[in-house]
């Protein structure tokens, strides 16, 4: 298994006109990511993470350890973030980190 991951933020904000993840169907999300990711053969974990601080910008979500940030994520995305997570393993093998 690879330290890295995809952090999804699932945080739900309750006030009026407060937009976040939760709110905008990130947990629904994360379920329509693992599956591809287990159709693709990416062997990367989708992990629940509270707020990654961008909020208004949701669905927010950040490759781990150290990667991008991703926002305004739907499904349209899964492919080019696939992309990006395969190269950025590939990366961190290369330099050992
Ligand atoms: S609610 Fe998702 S980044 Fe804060």
């Amino acid at each position: 298994m690879s330290s890295v991951r995809l952090l999804v933020c699932v945080n739900q904000r309750l006030g009026a006109g407060q937009k976040s993840c939760a709110g905008s169907g990130s947990r629904e999300l994360i379920e329509i990511f693992k599956q591809r990711f287990i159709e693709c053969g990416l062997n990367v974990p989708v992990v629940e993470q509270v707020c990654l601080g961008r909020c208004a910008e949701g669905i927010t979500m950040r490759i781990a350890p150290g990667g991008p940030f991703y926002t305004r994520v739907t499904e349209n995305d899964i492919e080019a973030i696939s992309s990006e997570i395969r190269k950025f393993s590939q990366s961190k093998k290369i330099t050992g980190k």
